[in-house]
């Protein structure tokens, strides 16, 4: 019968058919009588194939490497009693040739990225550790994650806006902007599209990007990115309890419709076996509270001294105050000194704002949110305050001008929640290709 094209994931569905498959030799075992061949074609799962007889008396044969891309005709059957295979079929394959032949030897793909393969070895061929199963399956993961984000705004009527990522204003201080000359005039790479989200408020309603946003970050650690995806809200008439409730919500639904998809479910199982979701209400912990708590617990800042209200919660301090607690955080209030420019004050306690960042266990910081100044006066103030021109921004204080009302929103860093999620040591995992200090290649 005439081979009919087949991807892998359709084959428990095809036994007993004739089917045409192209892949790449992801595993190779190769016996006197028998090759077993684990193919891997991008679609999911993989699937074994079986060559004996005619099929491996060929020049092919003696050529195949891990990594070459095959053609392949074959009936698909069920594992025999007591065997097992991938999707538990496997494909007796009549007709075969090597579409492209891997190098063997020095530079064989296998050989090259073992778990102990020096770090930037690694770093330099990213586009081959991909290939790897852990990084396929974080990436698609992080397919999933963007799809149920997505699925979620639409449920609620929250419109998806593409902002441009060439901006020339900064949103989150000027020392971490990237700039450019475009065309004789600065600009910068955008941090934030916050800004871009507030004006499109009367117009669209709530809306949301997922959007890359670039930092110079000048140090190198285990959650920071110079490009990464930026999951950004923003949300009009509300108050800032409704802010923190939406965040508890969103986290959570996409928490549990990850475990409830049965491919990313796989993955979670795989990569973090003990992850468990987070229970609703979060605990929600003022900074003052969170002052108080670092040094009742005894921990230090930097410089080995306790932590005063005021002073900003490092890193290191604030991943082990959260895994002491061990679940996510909703911590909130902070100084308006430590925070940016249009941050909402609180009524009545002038020197904090109605800010929120959510902390997760390993990670940290994973948002950044807070309630938006919606009074033309104390947007100005915070522009003096923050030593901001204020002219360049005028098209984002118009807003205040021409019906102006009470909105805020929230930054979520996706590669930090994938390394939360799927228990990943740093968020560059989570990248398909990570930028960082030092590295724009490949
Ligand atoms: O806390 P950030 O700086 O907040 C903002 O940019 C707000 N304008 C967002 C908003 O309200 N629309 O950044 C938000 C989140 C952080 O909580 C973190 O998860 C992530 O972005 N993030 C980074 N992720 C990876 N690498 C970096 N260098 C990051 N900087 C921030
Ligand atoms: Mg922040």
């Amino acid at each position: 019968p005439a081979a009919k094209k087949a991807k892998l994931y359709q084959l428990p569905e095809l036994i007993g058919d004739r089917v045409r498959l192209q892949g790449w030799v992801h595993r190779l075992r190769t016996q006197k009588t028998n090759y077993f061949i684990i193919l891997r074609d991008g679609s999911g799962p993989l699937a074994q194939l079986v060559l004996s007889g005619d099929a491996i008396k060929t020049l092919d044969a003696l050529d195949l490497t891990v990594e070459s891309t095959i053609e392949a005709t074959g009936t698909i059957q069920k594992v025999k009693e007591g065997q097992s295979a991938p999707q538990g079929v496997e494909i007796v394959v009549d007709w075969w040739k090597i579409v492209g032949r891997a190098p063997s030897g020095d530079d064989a793909f296998e050989g090259r990225l073992s778990a102990d393969t020096d770090a930037s070895i690694r770093a330099d061929l990213r586009h081959l550790e991909l290939r790897g199963e852990t990084a396929t399956a974080v990436m698609r993961f992080r397919a999933l994650l963007l799809r149920y984000f997505r699925e979620y705004f639409n449920t609620k009527r929250i419109t998806e806006v593409t902002p441009p990522c060439m901006v020339q204003t900064s949103v989150e201080g000027g020392s971490t902007l990237f700039s450019f000359d475009y065309y004789g005039a600065p600009a910068y790479l955008t941090q934030s599209s916050q800004l871009y989200l507030e004006t499109v408020l009367p117009s669209l309603g709530d809306v949301y990007c997922i959007q890359e946003s670039f930092r110079a970050e000048k140090s190198l650690t285990r959650r920071h990115l110079s490009e990464y995806t930026h999951l950004e809200a923003e949300l009009v008439f509300i108050k800032f309890n409704d802010l923190l409730d939406h965040l508890e919500d969103i986290i959570c639904t996409v928490v549990d419709n990850l475990l409830a998809d049965p491919v990313a479910s796989e993955i979670i199982k795989t990569l973090h076996p003990e992850f468990v979701p987070p229970s609703r209400p979060f605990l929600r912990l003022d900074y003052k509270d969170a002052i108080k708590y670092l040094n009742e617990h005894g921990i230090k800042k930097e410089d080995g001294s306790d932590h005063v209200v005021g002073d900003d919660i490092a890193e290191a301090a604030e991943r082990k105050m959260t895994d002491q607690i061990n679940r996510p955080i909703l911590l909130i209030n902070f100084p308006k000194i430590l925070k940016s420019f249009y941050m909402k004050a609180i009524e009545g306690d002038e020197d904090f704002t109605e800010s929120v960042d959510v902390l997760v266990p390993g990670v940290g910081e994973v948002v950044g949110g807070s309630m938006r100044i919606s009074d033309f006066d104390e947007l100005m103030a915070g522009y003096k305050r923050e030593g901001i021109p204020h002219e360049p921004y005028y098209w984002f204080t118009d807003q205040r001008k021409y019906g102006t009302t009470e909105h805020g929103g929230y930054g979520l860093g996706v590669e930090r929640f994938i390394a939360w999620f799927l228990k990943r040591w740093t968020v560059r995992e989570a990248s398909l290709y990570p930028r960082y200090m030092g590295r724009a290649t490949p």
